[in-house]
């Protein structure tokens, strides 16, 4: 059984509050945030102003994934907004090692996220040091693309270097993650499922969660 985490950015920004009760009232674990600043992606979404209002209203845990450049100028701004978890990309972090110190130090879970075509070799000398991978499986900026095939074989490959160094970090699948998908996803060895438009753009979210979670 994944952990699932919808992803607010498929949400109906009008209805926030509602969106985060159902968030809520459902099975799910994580609420998924994303983050994009138009520069590490063609797409801008929100900061941590939103974030600091839902976290009011959401009772689980944040899971903020960060598409922005140079992201540890902001890590302390989400700590004090409520981010529970930070999710950086190795692509935008030359001093990668340093900034998931900062994450860490500022008491928060740390994630390293991995673009589709960068290989998860390259994550051999910081596996050790974060709690999430988030695997993505979409190229990043926008919700509701599809799923990237090939990112299944990449979910193995770094299921077997975390299994044979006895590590404790989940494997987070964000992008294009839908029902008919979904088993699959887990079976290549996926810890955490993201889900936007599954969930939220669903005609009764709280079954859509309960359907994932099922799997
Ligand atoms: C994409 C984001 C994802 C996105 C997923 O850049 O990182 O978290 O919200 O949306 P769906 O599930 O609709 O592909
Ligand atoms: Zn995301």
């Amino acid at each position: 059984m994944a952990l699932i985490a919808p992803s607010l950015l498929a949400a109906d920004f009008l209805k926030l509050q509602a969106e985060c009760e159902m968030v809520n009232n459902s099975a799910a674990d994580w609420l998924h945030l994303d983050v994009m600043d138009g520069m590490f992606v063609p797409n801008i979404s929100f900061g941590p102003m939103v974030i600091e209002f839902v976290r009011k209203v959401v009772n689980k845990p944040c899971d903020v994934h960060l598409m922005i450049e140079q992201p540890a100028r902001y890590a302390e701004q989400f700590k004090n907004a409520g981010a529970d978890h930070l999710t950086i990309h190795i692509e935008a972090c030359p001093m990668l090692h340093q900034d998931i110190t900062q994450i860490k130090a500022l008491g928060m879970k740390a994630g390293v996220a991995v673009n589709p075509h960068t290989p998860v070799s390259l994550l051999s000398d910081i596996l050790h040091e974060v709690s999430i991978v988030n695997l993505m499986s979409v190229n990043p900026g926008f919700g509701g693309q599809k799923f990237i095939a090939y990112t299944l074989e990449k979910i193995k490959q770094l299921k077997q270097m975390i299994r044979e160094r006895n590590l404790d970090v989940l494997i987070e699948i964000d992008g294009g993650v839908t029902i008919e998908n979904a088993k699959e996803i887990i079976d290549a060895g996926a810890d955490v499922l993201v889900a936007g438009s599954t969930v939220f753009r669903a005609t009764d979210p709280i079954a859509a969660v309960e359907k994932l979670k099922s799997l």
